[in-house]
This record gives structure tokens, C-alpha cells and sequence, in this order.
């Protein structure tokens, strides 16, 4: 209806290039643009900043502290920044560390409760794309475009491996397939919101695809969702 904003969720595994073809979409159709990984993002390096140590074991406490955090979390996106308060931490977030221990603290159901609210409204105006793990099937279960982006464990290795270098961070390939895989068992082996693709869920598979042609298929699946009567 008129009302009800149109909602793309694009999940899928880490590097698979949900950010930017979410980021293109949302450009491309005027849709807003919710990047869910940059909260769970927010939430570890507010963490890591209180000295937790990516191995840590979660206890009941610091369950509780993640809830916490993810409630009074002040957070605003501003184009390609993020403020945490009034610090621009867009840079920081995306350190390897940094995504080790969103995925670590990821499994706690009552931190993925505490940032449910904040996702959804996101979904205003004309539409929204949202990018994560589990748009499609948690927070999001109604969308009518549904995609599960994925690329082989190499290919995404290799993109993350551009990204970081063109950051200007350091990288190791080695490193890097290992802590690939690492996560997507983690984020594929937790008990709540695992990552698999959603019911009704497009399964792309973007190994031989560039950006652009990714979007493209994306575009066209919208079209069809628009037109079926
Ligand atoms: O997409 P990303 O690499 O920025 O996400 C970092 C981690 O956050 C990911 O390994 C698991 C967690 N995450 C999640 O559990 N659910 C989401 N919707 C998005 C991210």
C-alpha cells in the first residue's frame, strides 16, 4: 500500500558485497539504507573500549551490560559517517577486531531483542534496504524482496582483502579465510537468528558477478515483486 514502505532485505555472509550492493540499491532507488552489522559493530567496540577481550566467555552480567549498551546506544548515520555520541567511528568499526567480536556477541539473544526496535524504524518513507544477517527472517519477515547474497569462501576473502588494504588497514589472506570461515560458522551455528537464507528468500550467489551486475539482478527481482498484481 501507499503507506507501507517497500522493504528489501539483503542478508548473507561477511564480504559476500551486501554493503555496497545495499548501498547502491538504496542510492539507486531513494531508499533509506540500514546497515544492522554497524550496530552489532557499535555495540563490540563500546565493548573492546571497556576491555573485554575478543575470547571472552559472556556470562549473565555481561549479557546484561550488552542490553544495556544496546539500549542507550547513541548512535546516528549521517552519509557514510557514524557517530557514536560525537565521535565519527565509520573507521574504526570496520577493523577485523572489531567484526570478530560483533560476531562473539551476536549470539546473545537478549542483546538481538534490545536492537529489534531500532532496526524497524528505519523502515520509512518509500522504502529501505536493509543489510545483515537476519533482515529477512527476523526483523523483517514480511518484506516482499527477500535476498540472500553469498560468493565463495575465496572470492570473499579476497574482497575483504581489497577492502581493508584500501582502508589502509593491514591484511593477511591466510588470516583472513581463516577468520571467514571462523564467523560464518558462528553466525551459521547460533541458536537465535542463524544465518540462512529466509523463507521466500532469492539466493544469489554473486562469485562471478561484479557490483553492478549484482544490482542488476536485484533491480530486476524488485521489478517483478512491483508488477505482480
Ligand atoms: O555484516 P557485518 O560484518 O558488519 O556484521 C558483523 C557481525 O555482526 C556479524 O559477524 C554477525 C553480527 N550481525 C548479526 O548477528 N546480525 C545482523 N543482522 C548483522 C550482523
Amino acid at each position: 500500500s501507499h503507506s507501507t514502505p517497500f522493504v528489501i532485505t539483503l542478508d548473507g555472509p561477511t564480504a559476500s558485497g551486501k554493503g555496497a550492493v545495499a548501498q547502491v540499491l538504496a542510492a539507486h532507488l531513494g531508499f533509506a539504507y540500514l546497515d544492522s552489522g554497524a550496530l552489532y559493530r557499535l555495540i563490540a567496540l563500546i565493548a573492546l573500549r571497556s576491555g573485554w577481550k575478543v575470547n571472552r566467555e559472556l556470562s549473565t552480567a555481561d549479557e546484561a551490560h550488552l542490553v544495556i549498551w544496546a539500549s542507550n546506544l547513541d548512535v546516528s548515520f549521517v552519509g557514510e559517517d557514524i557517530f557514536l555520541g560525537e565521535e565519527n567511528v565509520a573507521q574504526d568499526i570496520r577493523d577485523e577486531e572489531v567484526g570478530n567480536m560483533a560476531s562473539k556477541i551476536a549470539v546473545c539473544a537478549w542483546l538481538r531483542a534490545a536492537l529489534l526496535d531500532r532496526q524497524r524504524a528505519f523502515a520509512q518513507g518509500t522504502g529501505l534496504v536493509a543489510d545483515g544477517r537476519d533482515m529477512g527472517s527476523v526483523v523483517f519477515p514480511d518484506a516482499p524482496l527477500k535476498v540472500f547474497l553469498t560468493a565463495s569462501a575465496e572470492v570473499r576473502a579476497e574482497r575483504r582483502y581489497k577492502q581493508l588494504i584500501a582502508k589502509g588497514f593491514s591484511a593477511n589472506m591466510d588470516n583472513l579465510v581463516k577468520d571467514l570461515n571462523d564467523r560464518d560458522a558462528r553466525d551459521m551455528a547460533r541458536e537465535h537468528a542463524p544465518l540462512k537464507p529466509a523463507q521466500g528468500a532469492y539466493v544469489l550467489d554473486s562469485s562471478d558477478l561484479t557490483l553492478e551486475q549484482t544490482v542488476d539482478v536485484v533491480l530486476k527481482l524488485c521489478a517483478e515483486q512491483v508488477n505482480v498484481p
